[in-house]
């Protein structure tokens, strides 16, 4: 089997495709990065009012983590997994290509949790769509999915250590790339979905 850095690296360079950006672009909306908040993730692409370019850029962000983790299971076992699953977020959120500026990592956070085990990923939609339904702010919705899916996955047990350990430091690195959502969110100033800004 392939060493864990050889599946580390395979996750990264999956993970660091940049689905939004290049979505947004091949449709002649130029530059995503100068639209919004400037992410390159499926909230953003969403302000450009394409929302099935919304919808791309999410599934394709999500199934590039998905990919790396059944890839690396398949070749080395449930550790190659767990690695590809840090790789291919890293990927995503410091993506080499644009010079280490990535996405916030939802997308591809849940997309590593349905390669893992899909039962995870489910809990995060259903909790990010709960928390949408009442708020309407997509990154609270991110937010909190990202409390309570690895808290619940490791105190309900349904998540070896490892596997906790991965989802909480993933979900950690979520908190870091949303610091401008959740200073906006104090300041009551981030916009709602579907919002004359958001
Ligand atoms: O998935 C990212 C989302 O939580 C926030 O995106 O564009 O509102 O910063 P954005």
């Amino acid at each position: 089997t392939p060493g864990i850095a050889v599946l580390a690296a395979v996750g990264y360079l999956l993970g660091s495709i940049p689905f939004g950006l290049l979505i947004t672009r091949l449709a002649g909306l130029g530059d995503i990065r100068a639209i919004g908040s400037g992410n390159i993730g499926a909230t953003n692409v969403l302000r450009t009012g394409r929302k099935s370019l919304a919808v791309a850029t999410l599934v394709a962000d999500a199934l590039k983590g998905t990919a790396a983790v059944l890839i690396a299971r398949w070749l080395g076992g449930e550790t190659a997994a767990l690695v590809a699953a840090v790789g291919a977020f890293l990927g995503h959120t410091f993506p080499v290509w644009l010079g280490f500026k990535g996405g916030k990592g939802v997308a591809t956070y849940i997309g590593v949790l349905l390669g893992l085990w899909w039962p995870f990923a489910v809990a995060f939609c259903l909790v990010w769509l709960a928390m949408a339904f009442l708020f309407r702010i997509s990154s609270l919705s991110a937010l909190t999915a990202s409390v309570v899916v690895p808290a619940g996955a490791f105190l309900s047990g349904y998540a070896n250590g490892p596997t906790a350990i991965v989802l909480a430091l993933l979900a950690a690195l979520v908190f870091i790339r949303h610091r401008p959502n959740i200073e906006r969110l104090l300041a009551g100033t981030e916009p709602k979905i579907g919002g004359a800004k958001g």
